[in-house]
């Protein structure tokens, strides 16, 4: 976990955004091999935070990017029996729900990053 101290309350539908964070936690974990490192990373910014989920492990080709996000949408990375592909599809659902959206950074045998923001809540 990388994080500093002071991060803001924001604004969000707390167990829908845990389930967002699990279902992208759950995929770091299961695609990465072990000995591998996954990374839960929060920023907070002027107006939101950014979480980002980053791991180490296969990656995810740059065709297939936009594709992930479909229900029952599932790469050929051995894992495909773990899971339906439908952890994405939730987790832009949930995006969407906060305004918010979900995006996505890899390179084949580097490694994927998921980001997302929320806004700072102000009370
Ligand atoms: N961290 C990741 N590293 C590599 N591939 C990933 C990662 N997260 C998601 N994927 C790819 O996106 C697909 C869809 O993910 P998801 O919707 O969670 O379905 P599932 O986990 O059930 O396969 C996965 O099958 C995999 O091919
Ligand atoms: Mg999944």
């Amino acid at each position: 976990l990388e994080m500093n101290e002071g991060i803001p309350l924001v604004f969000g539908d707390i167990s829908l955004v845990e389930r967002a964070i699990q279902n992208l936690m759950d995929n770091a974990l299961k695609f990465t091999p072990i000995g591998g490192e996954v990374v839960v990373k929060i920023l907070a910014g002027k107006d939101d935070v950014e979480i980002t989920i980053k791991d180490n492990g296969p990656g995810i080709k740059q065709e297939n990017q936009a594709l992930i996000f479909e229900r029952y949408r599932q790469m050929k990375t051995g894992q495909q029996g773990v899971g339906v592909g439908l952890g994405l599809a939730i987790v832009k659902k949930i995006m969407e729900l906060h305004n918010a959206s979900i995006r996505v950074f890899s390179r084949p045998n580097e490694g994927t990053a998921f980001t997302f923001h929320l806004p700072v809540y102000n009370v």
